[in-house]
């Protein structure tokens, strides 16, 4: 138990995951406690803060940006609600008239779906995310299901056996937007007929530095379609099998929602995540808030151009 400005941080996991109680995000932050905030961050990879207090859209924006630039989302579907702040990624389950979305509608709920396999936020892209913070603004009943799911994609990578990190050092994976969705949804019109290579391409190392923090990561999420210099089906078994090792029950950590307000912090540049499916689906509201700081690191911009940067997709 750590302790500064009243603040306790426990840790939630053998290796990874904390939580801070005693922080009241309506109120002013000082530096040395927002400071606290991100050390924990880097350490632990994943922050949660039950009961937040964020009041509003704007207070999660203000707050996201102490991390450094918040990505502004340069596109909202019509198929989501017109939310004022471009900063706020609606990760609800309510269409643009604000109800339940059901498996009829096609657009969101493959992206749902997509959202259900292991990734890092915007890894896609050609600048990669670091943070997200996610707020619960309405939750369904208790025990209907949603939690988040995280994978400490760190201490995976250091129980590697040392012949496979010798292998992998100096691989590139390929992200591709467009495999995650097909992977989740294989027979959705909207993604068939596809080709990963008409569309944007992000270059990766499977193994990144975590810099903050100096420890490698394994950057392997479900954006990446395969890895280069290897046939496809070669570099697809590789990434299968290395997300099967990372996402062992011993490396995941399963966040249940408990308290509308509650949030959690996670550094996409240490773990991997997941959304999970629940029997609230189709019937209970679901309103959770996303907020994106774009990484501004070293890795930020993996093997890419800074230059195809300026024009990539939001973080999904
Ligand atoms: C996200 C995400 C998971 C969830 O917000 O980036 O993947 O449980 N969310 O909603
Ligand atoms: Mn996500």
């Amino acid at each position: 138990m750590a302790s500064s400005e009243g603040l306790q941080i426990r840790q939630l996991h053998d290796s990874y995951v904390c939580e801070v109680a005693g922080l009241d995000l309506s109120k002013p932050l000082s530096d040395a406690t927002f400071n606290r905030i991100q050390d924990a961050l880097h350490q632990y990879g994943v922050v949660v803060i039950p009961r937040a207090n964020l009041p509003d859209d704007k207070a999660h924006v203000e707050f996201s940006r102490r991390f450094g630039e918040v990505e502004k989302s340069k596109y909202r579907s019509p198929h989501m609600r017109p939310l004022p702040y471009a900063e706020i990624f609606d990760i609800s389950n309510l269409d643009e008239k604000g109800e339940v979305v059901t498996n009829s509608n096609e657009k969101r709920i493959t992206a749902i779906r997509g959202n259900s396999l292991w990734h890092a936020d915007g890894s896609f892209n050609p600048r990669r995310t670091y943070v997200s913070m996610l707020r619960a603004v309405e939750l369904p009943p208790a025990s209907t299901g949603g939690p988040t799911e995280y994978a400490d994609a760190r201490q995976a990578y250091e129980d590697l056996p040392e012949e496979t990190k010798a292998r992998i050092k100096d691989l590139v994976a390929v992200h591709s937007f467009l495999h995650n969705r097909q992977t989740a949804n294989p027979d959705s019109p909207l993604f068939k007929g596809r080709s990963v290579y008409d569309e944007p391409l992000a270059r990766y190392r499977l193994v990144t530095i975590h810099e903050p923090s100096g420890r490698p990561m394994l950057y392997v999420t479900s954006y990446a379609h395969h890895i280069e210099g290897m046939p496809v089906e070669e570099g697809q078994k590789l990434l299968r099998e290395l997300t099967e090792h990372i996402t062992q029950p011993k490396y995941v950590f399963t966040h249940e929602w408990q308290n509308k307000g509650d949030a959690v912090i996670w550094d996409n540049t240490a773990v991997l995540h997941r959304a999970t499916p629940g029997s609230y689906e189709g019937k209970y509201v679901r309103d959770m808030r996303r907020t994106c700081v774009m990484d501004s690191g070293k890795g930020a911009y993996g093997l890419n151009s800074p230059e195809d940067a300026k024009n990539q997709r939001n973080s999904s």
